[in-house]
């Protein structure tokens, strides 16, 4: 071998070393076009916290690396923005919204309108209704404004229906009767016309009265004209998941014409009360078949119907499940040290 070429075979192998060197050290280091992202045919979202947005770095090389459109898991809600009557906070949604831009994350809000996220000054209010609409309205449309531009996306109500189909008797319903539904999208719409605007919900996926009644509703708001664009499934689900339930669900909603969006996807490895505990590889790999088998089942949905699939977070101990009882429910797709689970496979591999 001649002197120039010994030299170039030496560098070759001390710089393959090194870089096998960087893979070893962190192996969630990959190729930058293998992410979800670039692999699935319709967006792949995550459930963004700030806190982790902002002082880990982990978290946010996988949020680049996989997915192209996020959801404030609390920063967009209206106890975070509307604190009290004459403040509205940004920062937190703000930052979110920055970074999203910078790295071009589509944003999807979430959420003007939940029953369960009024603040306590709201609860207090006390005012005709023609006050209570003018706080309905004023709150929607400050918000819709403020992000009009940046956030493409809303979800305008949630969970605004009982499990057997009748409305869940919220403040609001209380105090402006059931057509407040329909106005919240009216008061979106007028702020942002570019906005696609969904009513986002759980449990209908496999519950037919539940599904029933919110197809029953989204069909007089279409017959109205009335600006709705798509369906939230949120589909905090376990290993129990009736998947029959889930298709004959989702092909209700694709017949509807609206967009689809899996909203608020985990899958808990949790097992049911009395009953034995899964070793962690038999849950890793049922939870895998079923995440594989969510995702396959979506690629289903027409091309133009597929709003997207958004996970509720990254890594487990992100997750809004662990709550009250760390680790038993495991139910996202990287582990605690953000390393890709076999979830992560079958997700990626769905579909092939
Ligand atoms: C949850 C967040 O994940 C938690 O951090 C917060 O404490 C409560 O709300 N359905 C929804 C989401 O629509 O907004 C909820 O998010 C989870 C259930």
């Amino acid at each position: 071998m001649k002197y120039p070429a010994l030299i170039s075979t030496l560098l070759w192998i001390i710089l393959s070393l090194d870089a096998m060197a960087i893979t070893n050290k962190n192996p969630v280091c990959m190729a930058a076009d293998t992410g979800l992202k670039y692999r699935l045919g319709f967006p792949v979202g995550a459930a963004i916290k700030i806190r982790p947005l902002l002082n880990n770095n982990r978290y946010r090389a996988i949020l680049i690396r996989e997915f192209n459109s996020i959801t404030a898991e609390n920063a967009m809600k209206f106890k975070a923005l509307h604190p009290s009557a004459t403040i509205f906070n940004w920062s937190d949604a703000d930052q979110l919204v920055d970074f999203a831009v910078k790295h071009q994350l589509r944003i999807h809000g979430h959420a003007l309108n939940w029953p369960k996220n009024n603040p306590k000054w709201v609860m207090e209010f006390q005012g005709d209704s023609v006050a209570w609409e003018q706080l309905l309205q004023k709150h929607i449309q400050t918000v819709v404004s403020h992000f009009k531009g940046k956030v493409s996306s809303w979800d305008v109500v949630n969970e605004a229906f009982n499990d057997n189909g009748t409305l869940r008797k919220t403040i609001w319903l209380q105090k402006l009767g059931p057509d407040y539904l329909a106005r919240c999208f009216v008061y979106a719409h007028e702020a942002d016309p570019a906005a696609l605007l969904f009513y986002n919900d759980y449990g209908q996926e496999y519950n037919g009265k539940k599904m029933k009644a919110i197809l029953k509703w989204l069909g007089g708001l279409q017959r109205e004209h009335i600006p709705i664009h798509g369906l939230g499934f949120q589909l905090h689900t376990s290993l129990r998941i009736p998947i029959p339930e889930l298709q004959k669900s989702i092909q209700a909603v694709v017949r509807t014409g609206l967009l689809l969006h899996l909203s608020e996807l985990d899958v808990s490895v949790r097992s049911k009360k009395g009953e034995p505990l899964l070793t962690a590889a038999a849950s890793a790999t049922q939870q895998a078949a079923i995440y594989r088998q969510i995702f396959t089942i979506y690629q289903t949905v027409p091309a133009r119907q597929r709003f997207g699939i958004t996970l509720w977070g990254i890594g487990d101990q992100d997750s809004y499940r662990n709550a009250k009882d760390a680790d038993a429910d495991a139910p996202l797709l990287f582990d605690h040290n953000y390393q890709p689970k076999p979830a992560y496979k079958a997700v990626q591999t769905s579909g092939q």
